[in-house]
């Protein structure tokens, strides 16, 4: 599909974090120029000598005892989607991706390569909901961006809708606002209309889409019409969500307008995701600490809680605070304290039952969650594994009590509500002196070890000294202090792969490993001030997924090829792409690894990328499609049939000195910037990447 190609202007505004100054200050409230908010001094495991040897063969046959099982228990993969026409079988092993690379670039469009095309999907505005008015870029109001699509999507998962083989339901994130880029005019949020600050409240949150596919090709696109029983928005508005779990109801959780503690408005800053094998999307609340105000005025008893999600307790507002008490007086937290306890949770949106109350799960514990991905253990228990996007902060698994039955929908939609929390500690298996901090591998030749799950809380009994099961879920940055937990250079998308059982994480980056007073470099986390992140691969032993034990490894160790403190695991590094800052992982039926970036920092647009992570072909990167600039890659997830590959523009244009008058990226549609969900598909009808 013809699109303009134009040089856009030199980035501005480069940041310590990676990103734009602008992506920094509107996502996260510029985390990185605070204290990285774990100061604990649990030990990072650099300066523990750990001689066992890597059992990595032992168990190298990985997860071979995990169930692979679709919507309503059939035996397909989470991923499923209808399929129009038969596709061959996808190799086994890990195929060759036969797709020729994207390079780096700046170009103000989508790219992907030679033999495949691709299309919006939908677009921030879009209408969604019958009577939801066209979008009107100087008349936004909160109610009729509650029935538009929101802003800045992140997360998304396509789920199949029962009987239909043409029809499926888009499930996106919406992560977070910038009005600058949103509302002509803009000046400052503090004299923003404040039915302006309610249209931003209402593009947060979440949407589910129907979607159908276009004739009997691998493109999507939203259905349009009067009839439209499942579109939804999920708001920070006025959606309400059920807390369940051991903390629902707790003291903590109680506000002024909620005195039972179990119904919070809305959910926040909604970051990756995960599908479930019930066909339930899971969504992580992340970076909730920037909207709260009035942390100076909390009794002083309660500031060490509140700092240490990085909720600024010195002033009444923090840097580019979106000043929601305006409209809504729960986020001062002056007046109403508890309302920052109700977010930073998974929460659990039901796309099939348009009725359904969306949940958040506090058995699962509360922190920065980037998102959380379900796999069914051999013995029908099911964990998810879960990452805390903050830098020297920590990677979980919860397990649940139950197990899954399939068919059985009723009973799995509780499978989340009861359960174990754990946290990762990993030690490594080469001498410290090894690990010196360039990226040189260890003589070893890998970097790697062994890891344990630190059993946090059961239900509602704690394993954490001086803290409450509730402590520990509502608090669990801090039970991951107090048991040592590993400090990790941000652990972003965490997912296992069906085929092999193996998870992985990407590790994003983190600019501050071993600079000044901060944690120095350990077998894990290896660069000093890394910039360009890496892939963390963990084994669970015996494959047991419910188990404490496993090993892990780096398969890649992020950067520019030609930089020797990169690594692809053992591949020819001149065949392999460039990638930096990885974000989200996902998996195509082939059990290819796909890796989407936010922040590139070699001097291109992001991208997402696919490498087979089995074979002989293990650690060849190749660049699939980059998003124009300003822009992170995000959602990817590539359908069951391998027929799409769907991503989500975040953020495009959001460079230092743009406003939505003055854009720096004009994409999609010749104007102004708009985050959108794009569709790719192979023309021959073939299976995308192979
Ligand atoms: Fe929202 Fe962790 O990126
Ligand atoms: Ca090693
Ligand atoms: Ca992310």
């Amino acid at each position: 599909m013809p699109e303009p190609e134009r040089r856009l202007l030199p980035l501005l505004g480069r940041h310590s974090g990676g990103r734009d100054a602008m992506t920094c200050l509107y996502r996260c409230g510029n985390a990185c120029d605070h204290p990285a908010p774990n100061q604990s001094g649990n030990a990072y495991f650099g300066d523990i000598v750990n001689a066992a040897v890597s059992r990595r063969g032992l168990f190298a046959a990985g997860g071979a005892g995990a169930l692979v099982l679709g919507v309503g228990g059939s035996a397909v993969p989470a991923g499923a989607a209808p399929s129009a026409a038969p596709a061959p079988a996808p190799p086994k092993g890990g195929s060759a991706l036969t797709f020729k690379p994207i390079p780096p670039n700046e170009i103000d469009a989508v790219l992907v390569p030679n033999g495949y095309d691709h299309a919006l999907v939908i677009r921030w505005g879009d209408p969604m909901v019958p009577g939801a008015p066209a979008f009107d870029l100087d008349h936004q109001t909160g109610e009729t961006q509650s029935k538009q699509f929101g802003y800045n999507n992140d997360f998304l998962c396509v789920v199949p809708i029962p009987g239909s083989d043409r029809r499926a339901l888009l499930v996106s994130n919406h992560e977070y606002t910038n009005e600058e880029l949103m509302f002509p005019g803009f000046t400052t949020h503090e004299a923003l209309p404040v039915e302006q600050v309610r249209a931003a409240m209402a593009a947060h949150g979440m949407s589910v889409v129907e979607i159908e596919r276009v004739g009997r090709t691998g493109q999507w696109q939203a259905v349009r019409g009067k009839r439209l029983p499942y579109n939804k928005r999920l708001t920070m508005l006025a959606t309400p969500f059920r807390a369940d779990g051991p903390a629902a109801g707790s003291a903590f959780l109680r506000t002024v307008a909620d005195p039972r503690g179990t119904t919070i408005i809305g959910t926040l800053n909604n970051c990756a995701g995960g599908l479930t094998p019930w066909g339930t999307a899971l969504s992580g609340e992340e970076n909730f600490n920037q909207y709260f105000v009035g942390g100076d005025a909390v009794p002083e008893a309660d500031k060490a809680r509140l700092n240490r999600y990085g909720i600024l307790t010195t002033a009444r507002y923090p840097s580019g605070s979106r000043r929601w008490e305006r409209a809504q007086e729960r986020f001062d937290l002056a007046k109403h304290p508890h309302e920052a306890n109700r977010f930073g949770w998974i929460v659990e949106v039901d796309p099939l039952e348009p009725g359904a109350l969306p949940r958040k799960h506090t058995a699962m514990g509360r922190f920065k969650h980037e998102g959380a991905n379900v796999i069914v253990a051999r013995n029908g228990q099911v964990a998810a594994y879960m990452g805390d996007d903050e830098r020297f902060e920590y990677l979980y698994k919860f397990v649940s009590d139950k197990r899954y039955r399939p068919g059985d929908r009723r009973h799995n939609l509780t499978l989340l509500e009861s359960g174990t929390l754990y946290v990762a500690k990993l030690s490594g298996d080469s001498p410290p002196a090894e690990i010196d901090g360039t990226g040189r591998l260890p003589s070893d030749g890998a970097f790697d070890g062994t890891g344990r799950w630190i059993k946090l809380v059961s239900g509602t009994t704690s394993f954490v000294p001086g803290m409450t099961a509730v402590e520990v879920l509502t608090f669990t940055r801090e039970a991951g202090d107090k048991v040592g937990a590993t400090k990790m250079d941000r652990p972003e998308d965490v997912e296992p792969s069906l085929q092999s059982g193996k998870i992985y994480a990407a590790l994003t980056n983190n600019t501050n490993r071993g600079v000044g007073t901060y944690p120095g470099v350990d077998e894990a986390n290896p660069r000093v001030a890394n910039k360009h992140g890496q892939i963390f691969e963990i084994v669970e032993d015996r494959g047991d997924h419910t188990g404490e034990t496993f090993t892990w490894s780096l398969p890649i160790v992020c950067g520019d090829p030609n930089d020797p403190a990169t690594y692809f695991a053992g591949y020819d590094k001149t065949k392999v792409s460039p990638i930096s800052c990885p974000d989200n992982v996902a998996f195509d039926s082939s059990g290819n690894l796909w890796i989407s970036t936010d922040g590139n920092q070699l001097g291109s647009n992001d991208g997402l990328f696919a490498t087979a992570i089995e074979g002989p072909e293990r650690g060849h990167l190749k660049q699939f499609l980059t998003v124009p600039p300003g822009a992170e890659t995000c959602g990817p997830f590539i359908t069951a049939d391998d027929r799409s590959v769907l991503v989500a523009v975040q953020h495009p244009g959001e460079m230092t000195g743009a406003t939505v008058d003055n854009p720096a990226s004009t994409w999609p549609d010749g104007d102004y910037a708009k985050p959108a969900v794009v569709v790719t598909w192979r023309l021959d009808g073939g299976r995308i990447g192979s």
